[in-house]
């Protein structure tokens, strides 16, 4: 028995270095999910451990319960109880092999099945760097969406469709406020001087504030004049002949910097085959070291992601040349498709796609210059946070299961639009999934469309 464990130990100890490299848990949902299994399967082991200690117990209550009654009849007539040659007999039999048969099996370890169980199952065990993340993700959550940590502990989470509804109060009350106005022949100056310095304090707040209030679906900055310049329309990615037929679903989410959805362009097939090949890929997303413009891990994005290459699979060359049929850009210089996903607490901090002028060129290695624009499938809807919002601008936008959204990170010169600066908001309930697709500034040459060019 004990070598058996000695065993066990051994064994794992030099295999497990090679055969597992440990993965950041809290960071995706994916590999939470083989947790909750190993769980399951550590609680059926310790119910038979259970179950085999309770029987043991149970044997042993009966022999005792047994000698128990026999101990009594011998000692109220000691002699005549052994003049039965019978009872001198088992007497002896009792003490010389049966008691040291209980011994025996009171000495019987019963834990062994689940001992082992435990040894080969904590290797995929979170560890301290797990739990750490785990717990600074719930305080992202608690001051990213206002929660009290009562509401956090007894689980009553933010009504999603209430958050998303945030926006559209503050539309309201801003037309409202606005219609009053209107109503008020005689403007009061000291007022307005009120008024202006409160719209200037909202301006000058920090960037993470701001990525905060939108994440919350506030702070929106949309007024109803721009609004009405948004539109929504059937798009044939300018005359496109796989799209004159069936064209496709495009709104406008924003006007500066022109951000577009696109609606229904990607079944759930094709969001089931991508996260499929993903899925056993995924890793710590990483981010360019300023200063060194290597990669690394970085708190500010947590989550998982991996590339995959429209070679591997038709699924993936087909999305990829759907990129390119309505975006108008050559997807031959883009990065392979992204796919990542985030984990309750998974986000992205405000960040740029394209590389900025001060850093060491990030593209050099790819050879196709600064990335010109973003395509982001949303492959999951989430339960509730993990929008995509712009501070810079004040946007806002909902992951909606199987819609892209597509911008513009260069203006036509090559300079960066620092407007497009965005976030991906943590997760709160649920998870989310995404893939991205950047483009790069070569093969693009003379193909910008005027179509997706920023709003006028
Ligand atoms: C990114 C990104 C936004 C999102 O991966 O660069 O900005 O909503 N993602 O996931
Ligand atoms: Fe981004």
């Amino acid at each position: 028995m004990a070598s058996n464990k000695m065993w066990y130990t051994l064994a794992l100890g030099f295999l497990l270095p090679f055969s597992y490299a440990h993965t950041d848990f809290f960071t995706s949902i994916g590999h939470m999910t083989d947790l909750i299994n190993t769980e399951k399967d550590l609680v059926i082991s310790l119910k038979d451990y259970i179950k085999a200690e309770e029987s043991k117990l149970e044997q042993i209550k009966k022999w005792a319960e047994k000698l128990d009654k026999l101990t009594d009849t011998a000692t109220k007539d000691p002699e005549g109880f052994l003049g039965h040659p019978v009872n001198a007999f088992k007497l002896m039999k009792r003490l010389n092999t049966e008691w040291g048969e209980l011994e025996s099996l009171v000495l019987k370890d019963m834990s062994d099945g689940f001992i082992s169980n435990m040894t080969i199952q904590r290797q995929f065990f979170p560890n301290d760097e797990d739990q750490t993340g785990a717990a600074k993700a719930l305080l992202r959550l608690q001051d990213t969406y206002n929660l009290d940590t009562d509401t956090l502990s007894r689980g009553n989470l933010p009504d999603p469709e209430h958050q998303r509804a945030n926006g559209n109060m503050k539309y309201f009350e801003y037309i409202m406020a606005k219609e009053k106005e209107a109503n008020k022949s005689s403007t009061d100056a000291e007022d307005q001087t009120e008024k202006e310095t409160e719209v200037k304090k909202k301006d000058y707040l920090p960037e993470r504030r701001k990525y905060e209030m939108l994440c919350r679906g506030e702070g929106l900055k949309m007024t109803p004049r721009r609004q009405k310049r948004l539109f929504c329309r059937y798009y044939d990615g300018n005359r496109n002949p796989r799209y004159i037929l069936g064209p496709v679903k495009q709104e406008d989410e924003w006007d500066k910097p022109r951000i577009v959805r696109f609606l229904d362009i990607i079944s759930d097939e094709e969001i089931e085959t991508v996260k499929e090949l993903a899925k056993p890929r995924l890793s710590r997303a990483t981010v360019h070291d300023p200063e060194t413009g290597k990669l690394t891990t970085a708190h500010y994005r947590v989550s998982k992601s991996a590339w995959l290459s429209g070679y591997e699979s038709p699924v993936v060359s087909r999305i990829n040349t759907r990129i390119q049929d309505l975006t108008g850009l050559d997807v031959s210089t883009a990065e392979e498709l992204q796919v990542a996903n985030y984990g309750v607490g998974g986000q992205y901090e405000p960040h740029f796609d394209f590389a900025r002028k001060d850093e060491p060129d990030a593209f050099k290695e790819l050879g196709t210059g600064n990335r010109i624009a973003t395509w982001l499938f949303y492959m999951s809807d989430v339960s509730a946070g993990g929008a995509t919002v712009f501070p810079e601008v004040g946007a806002s936008v909902w992951p909606k299961k199987g819609t892209a959204v597509f911008w513009y990170n260069l203006f036509p010169s090559g300079e960066g639009d620092y407007s497009t600066r965005h976030a991906a908001c943590p997760v709160l309930v649920g998870n989310k999934w995404v893939s991205n697709k950047w483009l790069h500034e070569r093969g693009q040459e003379f193909r910008r469309p005027c179509t997706l060019s920023e709003l006028e």
